[in-house]
């Protein structure tokens, strides 16, 4: 009776394509417009593209589908879902620790966010594209280092998605997903058009496609790895949580490998929307973190209706971060409402208000509060580092092991929707118990320097 009732009450997403448009509002953000062009660019391009798509295909789906099925099936939050399935057993450190990534992620995310806002507007009003190009670093290291102004952006961006939290699964987030999503894919395109139809895009085409793989690095490949990871939000619960709502009819695998695809093609054209242009204007394809916050605003200045492409460009990105860090939040929110019985504006406000305010210090760190140091990195660094470069792998690691070995393949296949007999389930089980965990291992070791 209680069981009935509880499972009656907890919400669900109304349409298949309001889930699969949701889970791909998560995976496609920052990580895709803004981290994967420019960490393209510093590892040399195609070559490094290419081990992308392996990490992608090798861990990336196998473990997203991993997270569906475990959300799914027990229709939990992500703590509460491995109690579930094993309970009195400490599997469900998992979900703390997917929980605790969700916290800190978020934390920063919404600084790089709200820094996306104000560049909107900047562009907007014309203010953006007024700065003389050679004159774009310093305005951005300007901007990001002031004190005040980056926080009211990253409180106004933050407000923005607790407002759509609260809503609920089907009222927030699915209809702002609904709204978004096409939206984002909309306007990818036309930049995509207007960037590969420059005179001189040819060369920023072959950055992207043709591979050359004597430029690429060990350490390019571990990159491709970690943001694989991040890319299609993996390793905190995130899809665990987003499962959590899915309806029985569903089938996950291809709900997964549909979802992995979108996120992919979405890094992509983020790619040939950036590459041609930067090329075509003669800038250089590997200035890091101030890809688009610099040498795009330049690019643009060059550009015709150079202002009318940068609004729409900053508007992808502030849209895109918007959708992802909806289902951040969502994380905890979940977890709170059932462990807690919190209703869902209490969670969402409290934890909503305490990340905004552990977001603050990464802000100040990129300024006021630079000579602030943890193990030589500064706040927002060592935010950053603890979450994707500790959390994230062993929340990753620890689901692979838990769906590859702790649950038992019957079980496993049956809740992942796959077959004992089919080449699928087979590769599922494989990636899970071997390959995930051995390559997610070496990226751990590399990222604490220990190898
Ligand atoms: N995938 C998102 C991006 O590419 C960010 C994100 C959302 C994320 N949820 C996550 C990253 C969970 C890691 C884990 O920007």
């Amino acid at each position: 009776m209680g069981q009935g009732l509880e499972q009656q009450s907890r919400e669900q997403w109304k349409t298949r394509s309001g889930f699969m448009l949701a889970a791909m509002g998560s995976a496609i953000g920052l990580g895709n417009i803004w981290k994967f062009p420019y960490i393209t660019g510093e590892n040399g391009g195609a070559a490094f593209i290419i081990v992308y798509l392996i990490c992608i295909a090798l861990i990336g789906i196998p473990i997203m589908l991993a997270e569906f099925a475990v959300g799914r099936n027990t229709q939990k939050d992500a703590v509460g879902s491995f109690r579930e399935l094993t309970p009195g057993k400490p599997w469900f450190i998992t979900g703390i620790f997917g929980v605790a990534a969700a916290f800190f992620i978020l934390s920063f995310y919404g600084v790089v966010a709200g820094w996306a806002l104000s560049y909107t507007t900047k562009a907007m009003s014309g203010d953006l594209l007024a700065v003389p190009a050679d004159q774009m670093a310093d305005h951005f290291v300007g901007f990001i280092s002031t004190a005040l102004s980056p926080i009211l952006w990253q409180l106004l961006f933050m407000a923005i998605v607790i407002i759509v939290v609260v809503k609920g699964i089907k009222q927030g987030i699915e209809k702002w997903n609904k709204i978004l999503m096409p939206t984002l894919g909309v306007l990818l395109l036309i930049l995509v058009i207007r960037s590969v139809t420059l005179p001189g895009a040819g060369e920023g085409i072959s950055f992207l496609f043709s591979p050359d793989f004597s430029s690429l690095t060990a350490s390019a490949i571990l990159v491709a790895l970690g943001h694989a990871f991040f890319s299609l939000s993996l390793g905190m619960g995130t899809m665990i949580t987003y499962g959590s709502y899915v309806p029985k009819d569903v089938k996950l695998p291809t709900a997964a490998v549909g979802i992995s695809l979108a996120d992919t093609g979405f890094a992509l054209l983020a790619g040939l929307a950036i590459f041609p242009a930067v090329f075509a204007f003669g800038m250089n394809p590997g200035d890091g973190p101030g890809l688009i916050f610099i040498t795009l605003p330049a690019v643009f200045e060059m550009m015709p209706f150079g202002q009318f492409f940068s609004v729409l460009f900053f508007l992808l990105i502030s849209m895109a971060a918007l959708t992802s860090a909806i289902s951040i939040l969502e994380v905890p929110v979940a977890y709170f409402m059932r462990k807690f019985e919190w209703s869902r504006k209490k969670a969402t406000w409290i934890l909503g208000i305490i990340i905004t305010l552990f977001g603050i210090p990464s802000s100040l760190s990129l300024g006021a509060w630079s000579g602030f140091t943890i193990g030589g990195l500064g706040f927002f660094d060592a935010v950053d580092y603890l979450a994707s470069n500790i959390l994230l792998p062993l929340g990753g690691l620890l689901t692979a092991l838990f769906v590859g070995w702790a649950l038992g393949k019957k079980k496993s296949l049956e809740i992942g929707g796959l077959s004992e007999a089919s080449i699928w389930g087979k590769l599922w089980i494989l990636g899970l118990r071997f390959v995930a965990p051995v390559l997610i291992i070496i990226v751990m070791l590399n990222a604490l320097k220990l190898i």
